[in-house]
């Protein structure tokens, strides 16, 4: 090999093992990316997870868009929570406000929130996750039995009486287990 041979082999041994490193990365970016931005962020905020967790699982914000959360999350809306008073002292009702604003569903990149946010982009803005026409869709094949009627559920908003992986975000029908119907899928 002449020393002219040996340097482009060289440059081509090393360009051909910076492109594996790159691809491989990229490779690494392309399986951990949409898994990592199809769900929903997971709450990461104490006094939040503390005070909005304590009647029910802690929704994560990118369950709902601003305008909602704006709705929600004032003194007089939180005296009269769906007929629970879930009033805050002011300081920590900006801490949540501030956390959940921040959050919402149409500040987010993840799958569901943009779905979410999408869904809810015209009209009034929904008081409720439930209410909002991307999972309501998602959920109508359930039935009432299952639902209202089942004893360990009561309420389509118990999103982690099915969903085992709520609190983490992840709501993918594969960790879906409805109590008492363990083969609803038939
Ligand atoms: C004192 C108990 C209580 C506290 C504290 C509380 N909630 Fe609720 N929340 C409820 C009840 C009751 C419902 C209605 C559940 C139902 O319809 O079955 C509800 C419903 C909701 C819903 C609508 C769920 C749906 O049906 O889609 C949202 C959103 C919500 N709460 C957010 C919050 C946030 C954010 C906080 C913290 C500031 C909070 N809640 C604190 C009792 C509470
Ligand atoms: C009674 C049990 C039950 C409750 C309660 C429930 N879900 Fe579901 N959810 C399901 C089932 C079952 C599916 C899968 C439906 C299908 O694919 O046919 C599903 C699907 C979904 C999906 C779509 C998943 C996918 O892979 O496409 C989302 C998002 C979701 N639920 C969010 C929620 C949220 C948020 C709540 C609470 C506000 C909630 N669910 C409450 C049973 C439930």
């Amino acid at each position: 090999m002449n020393r002219t041979t040996y340097t482009l082999a060289l440059f081509a041994v090393l360009t051909l093992s910076n492109t594996v490193a790159w691809a491989e990365e990229s490779l690494v970016t392309a399986v951990v990316t949409p898994f990592r931005q199809k769900e929903i962020v997971a709450v990461d905020n104490k006094t939040y997870q503390d005070e909005c967790g304590s009647c029910h699982f802690a929704y994560q914000p990118g369950l709902l868009p601003t305008k909602s959360w704006e709705k929600l999350l004032n003194e007089k809306a939180l005296a009269e929570h769906f007929g629970e008073n879930a009033e805050l002292d002011a300081d920590t009702l900006k801490i949540i406000r501030d956390y959940a604003l921040a959050n919402a569903a149409d500040k987010s990149y993840h799958k569901r929130s943009r779905k979410i946010a999408i869904a809810t982009e015209k009209g009034e803005a929904p008081l409720r996750i439930t209410e909002v026409r991307y999972i309501k869709r998602k959920h109508h094949e359930l039935s009432d039995k299952m639902v209202k009627g089942n004893k360990d559920v009561k309420s389509l908003s118990y999103c982690d009486a099915c969903h085992t992986q709520a609190a983490k975000g992840v709501f993918d029908e594969d960790t879906v287990k409805i109590p008492n119907y363990p083969n609803w899928e038939d």
